[in-house]
């Protein structure tokens, strides 16, 4: 035990020794960190002993659940076998190359991609997509289309925060500090149809203009220079937006049209959170490469791969022999431990049916959701797929007013939810709770954590009747 700060406690050696990732550092200064010390199924438990109901699996991630045998036992005996192997030089790890083929084979048999055939390894969802933004430039390089290279992303969506990955994310609050986002990604309109649609158009007026405003933007950046369109599948951290009605088949086809690739962000729809393996195959998408992390080992290991298409490797590899080495990988690329946690994850969610179980579960949160907000004047929507569900909180439910700016209704509830055991997630840009739990909740936990969410929207009611009819 180090001495080097003798008589602090843990709390004050997290504030005298800790730069925490997106968080304030007044606030911890203000009140410290919140500690937690164990985490079993969907539950964590905090120093003070008090048990909460992680409504948020972590960052969407602990898609099996938190304390699995499975995993634990996989990474034990990966750690004992083979604690490390690069991937350099075409080195490589028998787990790395057999989770390989189970991925290139669950997108093949689960999303219908028979295009996807290579698979490359890094830790974490936005390294992924900076592998992505790095294969736009070198596949069009390669194919003598050097000015090919402009990403187009939308507002709201978050693709993580590496320099690329944060310009590539369309909220600005991730931007403004650190001069971002890189000059040649261009984000469009963000299709929220709740939010965005305008008073009398339906959905699909909706879904038409969205793609009148992504193709205006490809004429106007000239479609020679723009290589790929980004997206999340169902955009997640922005505020959890499904597609508005016939999106997709529509971009794809003015993408196709355009010669531009598809990139799927996959990092949270990825391994069962929508009811289906991958979003991919939900929504019939034909990807050039997709991005997946979190579900892909349940955070048990930081561990990210992207899924390559056809189109793109054959150019790689056709023009290798002329260009050398692809220059591009990381020492933890395909790590041994992380590949065989991965594998188990896999067997998991295959065995125990939580692809199934997310699809059955999460209309029954969807609906359990709707019934305890449905008296509360400030919630104006409930909506998600499988198991990842927003809440989103407006100034008055009949007009759908905005709430004025810094009320932060979804932060008040959370700050409710927390004393009443339960962890929504409050999301940084609308104000919006996300429900994501792990895919192995049971209806009692549902149950549980709802009748806890709710009692916290009534604690919190005077509160937000305050921030937002100020
Ligand atoms: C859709 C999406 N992409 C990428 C990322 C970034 O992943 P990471 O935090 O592992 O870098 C996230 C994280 O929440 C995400 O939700």
């Amino acid at each position: 035990m180090s001495n080097f700060l003798p008589n602090h406690t843990l709390d004050m050696i997290d504030q005298a020794t800790m730069l925490h990732p997106v968080s304030s550092i007044e606030d911890l200064h203000a009140k410290g960190p919140t500690l937690y010390e164990t985490a079993q199924g969907v539950t964590l438990r905090d120093s003070n002993g008090r048990d909460h109901v992680d409504m948020g699996a972590g960052l969407w991630c602990v898609n099996v659940g938190y304390g699995h045998d499975a995993l634990v036992e996989a990474g034990t005996t990966a750690l004992k076998t083979l604690s490390y192997q690069h991937h350099f030089g075409n080195a490589a790890a028998k787990d790395t190359v057999r989770l390989s083929e189970r991925l290139v084979q669950l997108f093949h048999d689960q999303a219908g991609a028979t295009h996807l055939n290579r698979v490359f390894y890094g830790t974490s969802g936005s390294d992924a997509n900076d592998t992505a933004y790095k294969l736009v430039r070198y596949y069009n390089n390669l194919r003598g289309k050097t000015e090919k290279k402009k990403i187009i992303s939308r507002i709201g969506a978050y693709h993580g925060l590496t320099a690329a990955a944060t310009s590539l994310t369309g909220i600005d609050a991730y931007h403004k500090m650190f001069d971002l986002p890189l000059p040649d990604v261009l984000h469009t309109s963000c299709p929220h149809f709740y939010r965005y649609g305008k008073a009398g158009e339906t959905e699909a007026e909706f879904t038409d203009r969205m793609v009148a405003d992504l193709e205006s933007l490809i004429q106007r950046e000239g479609p020679e220079t723009v290589g790929a369109f980004i997206v999340e599948p169902v955009m997640g951290t922005g505020g959890v937006f499904l597609p508005p009605l016939g999106y997709f088949e529509k971009v794809q086809k003015l993408l196709d049209q355009h010669d531009i690739l598809l990139i799927a962000d996959e990092v949270i729809s990825g391994f069962g959170r929508l009811g289906h393996w991958f979003a991919t195959g939900a929504f019939g998408l034909k990807p050039d490469i997709v991005s997946l992390a979190k579900g892909l080992t349940s955070a048990y290991f930081p561990m990210s791969a992207s899924m390559i298409s056809d189109r793109i490797y054959d150019v790689l590899s056709a023009k290798s022999a002329e260009t050398g080495v692809f220059m591009h990988g990381f020492t933890y690329s395909g790590h041994p431990v992380g590949s065989a946690i991965a594998l188990a994850n896999i067997d998991v969610i295959e065995k125990e049916g939580l692809v199934a179980k997310a699809a059955a579960n999460g209309p029954y949160l969807l609906k359990a959701l709707q019934d305890v907000t449905s008296g509360c004047p400030f919630v104006g929507d409930v909506r998600g797929m499988g198991l990842m569900i927003g809440v989103e909180y407006v100034a008055d439910k009949r007009t759908k007013a905005e709430c004025p700016a810094g009320s932060a209704p979804h932060k008040i509830v959370s700050k409710y939810a927390f004393e009443e055991g339960v962890l929504p997630r409050a999301l940084p840009f609308l104000p919006v709770n996300s429900f994501s739990p792990p895919l192995n909740i049971t209806r009692a936990e549902i149950d549980e954590g709802v009748s806890r969410f709710g009692r916290a929207l009534k604690c919190a009611e005077p509160e937000l009747s305050k921030a937002l009819q100020a």
